[in-house]
């Protein structure tokens, strides 16, 4: 077996590069507008209603559109995935682990088509639709390897006359939720760590992104999936989603998506339906309140890089992204006007040429919250840079930065998704740390410095579940830097970590007197 390795990222100054992702926008071209099914025990059902996905830079522009799942056939595909997890758990984790590698190997093969759709449904640019496609490959890649680990579970001790074994079996049916801003990723991510395991999933991707995820159902296909053991049921949240919570043979639910959805998803599966005979599992990764902390010794540069960089790649609408800066006042000024010429010297537009740093927002609803946001912050603190957005062809924002804050602003502590960085002033290191600290989320931070004192006082003492130093608070890796968050950010688990597999299983006992 080839060790694991993280899938490179492409260098998109190379002409070939460039010729490759023109003809993935061409694949797509091929299958833009088109209606796609819903796919439930591998049958292709076509319904009335319909999600449609547009491109947030062209919203006239037509992506695909899915069909939609009601309850009854929400219903059926419980009852498909229920039944075939009967035949799945059985199925040997070598195998699994099998579909999985050719299923990455297909995606590797596919990957500037997957980069060009994420960049005309998500409104990725290159770059970072071409980043995402390499975290979805390193998920399969990762937890076939992982399952590969568990498959004959873990050591225990034994007594002499007993042999006692510790072993992992799947647990059943999941539902599987995913966001809209990793739509290949995590969707794929959280999916895929549920077949290996032995579970089967039901999955219902956001609204926004479903396309991306219709095709890469196919491409587990394709690898020898079974019928049945991955269903694509594209729907309301509100209404699938709510539905599949209270399911009573739904066995766990592996939710990303925001703070107010997670809990209301952990709140619902905590009651007791009727035939009901197991206590729900919930994996929730929620929202994030991330923050960079610049040290007065530290390299200034690479701090106002790092900010910039972190706060408005993908348009700030990354969990990761940094939506606060906190520096102390001996290099306040100097970092800030750093940031705002970097921030102004940002060029904003339809990513498919790949000349922008920054493309759209992902709707119609999140430009007007970010913008009612915008408009709170000019109360707030001082425009440095930014404010202003336009819709009227796609959903673009300029980058926005807004200075001199007090760290208990709405801008410092609520999530606006959105090319938006807050920054305020430290009296020194420790008040710094107070600040990053003080949100009721605890996903990623970073913290710019160059006293190591300082550093291994953030370590132990800055509260998020990933916490980079002397760079910017985004871009995990998978096997390299798990990821996930504390407090209200989620559940505590680890995507890309060793221990995440473990959360899709369950752990028996078995002793045998000799
Ligand atoms: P969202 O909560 O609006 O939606 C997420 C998913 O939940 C979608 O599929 C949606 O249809 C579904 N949903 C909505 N209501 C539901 C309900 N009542 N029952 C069941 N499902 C329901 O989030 P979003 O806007 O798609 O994504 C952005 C959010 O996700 C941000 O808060 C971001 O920080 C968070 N996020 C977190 C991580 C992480 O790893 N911690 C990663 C990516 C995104
Ligand atoms: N893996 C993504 C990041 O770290 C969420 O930015």
């Amino acid at each position: 077996m080839i060790p694991y390795k993280h899938e490179a990222f492409t260098d998109f100054s190379k002409e070939e590069n460039k010729k490759a992702i023109k003809a993935g926008y061409e694949t797509v071209a091929g299958y833009m507008g088109q209606d796609f099914p819903l796919i439930i025990g591998g049958e292709r059902v076509t319904t009335e209603e319909k999600i449609v996905s547009y491109n947030p830079s062209n919203k006239t522009e037509v992506v695909g559109s899915v069909s939609k799942t009601s309850h009854e056939l929400a219903a059926k595909a419980m009852d498909i995935a229920d039944a075939t997890f009967k035949t799945w758990k059985k199925v040997k984790p070598e195998i699994r682990a099998d579909v999985l590698f050719k299923a990455a190997a297909i995606m590797r093969r596919r990957k500037f088509e997957f980069s060009a759709l994420l960049s005309k449904e998500a409104g990725k640019t290159w770059i970072e639709a071409d980043v995402e496609a390499a975290e979805a490959i390193d998920f399969l890649e990762y937890y076939a390897r992982q399952m590969l680990r568990l498959k004959d579970g873990q050591p225990v001790e034994s007594r002499p006359g007993e042999y006692n074994r510790y072993d992992y079996i799947p647990l059943g049916v999941a539902v599987v939720i995913s966001p809209w801003n990793f739509p290949f990723a995590i969707m794929a991510g959280t999916a895929v760590a549920n077949i290996v395991a032995g579970n089967t999933v039901l999955l219902k991707p956001a609204s926004t992104t479903p396309i991306v995820a219709y095709k890469f159902v196919e491409v587990l296909e394709e690898a020898g999936m079974p019928a049945g053991v991955l269903n694509f049921i594209p729907g309301s949240g509100a209404e699938v989603g709510d539905f599949l919570v209270d399911h009573p043979r739904t066995r766990l639910i592996s939710f990303t998506g925001s703070r107010d959805v997670g809990l209301r998803i952990f709140e619902r599966s905590s009651k007791l339906n009727e035939g009901q005979i197991w206590i729900k599992r919930v994996i929730a990764e929620m929202g994030g309140k991330d923050t960079i902390v610049v040290d007065k010794e530290a390299d200034l540069e690479l701090a106002a890089q790092a900010i910039v960089k972190s706060a408005f790649g993908f348009s700030g609408q990354k969990c990761s992204a940094c939506s606060r800066a906190v520096i102390v006042e001996d290099v306040y000024d100097q970092v800030l006007s750093r940031v705002e010429e970097l921030t102004k010297a940002l060029s904003v537009g339809v990513p498919e040429q790949d000349e922008h740093f920054v493309g759209p927002v992902i709707d119609g609803a999140a430009f007007k919250k970010i913008m009612s946001y915008i408009e709170i912050g000019k109360g707030e603190g001082r425009l440095v840079a930014g404010g202003t957005g336009d819709d009227s062809k796609g959903f673009f924002i300029q980058p926005t930065v807004f200075a001199d804050l007090d760290p208990k602003a709405r801008i410092m502590q609520e999530e606006i998704f959105g090319p938006v960085v807050g920054i305020s002033k430290a009296k020194d290191f420790d008040h710094a740390l107070e600040i990053a600290n003080n949100t009721e989320y605890g996903l990623t931070g970073a913290v710019i410095t160059n006293n190591r004192m300082n550093q291994e006082k953030a370590r132990e003492e800055f509260h998020v579940g990933n916490l980079y130093f002397n760079r910017g608070c985004t871009g995990a890796i998978v096997g390299y830097q798990p990821f996930g968050g504390f407090n209200m950010s989620g559940t505590d688990s680890k995507a890309g970590g060793p221990d995440y597999l473990g959360l899709h299983l369950q752990a028996k006992t078995t002793s045998e007197m000799l």
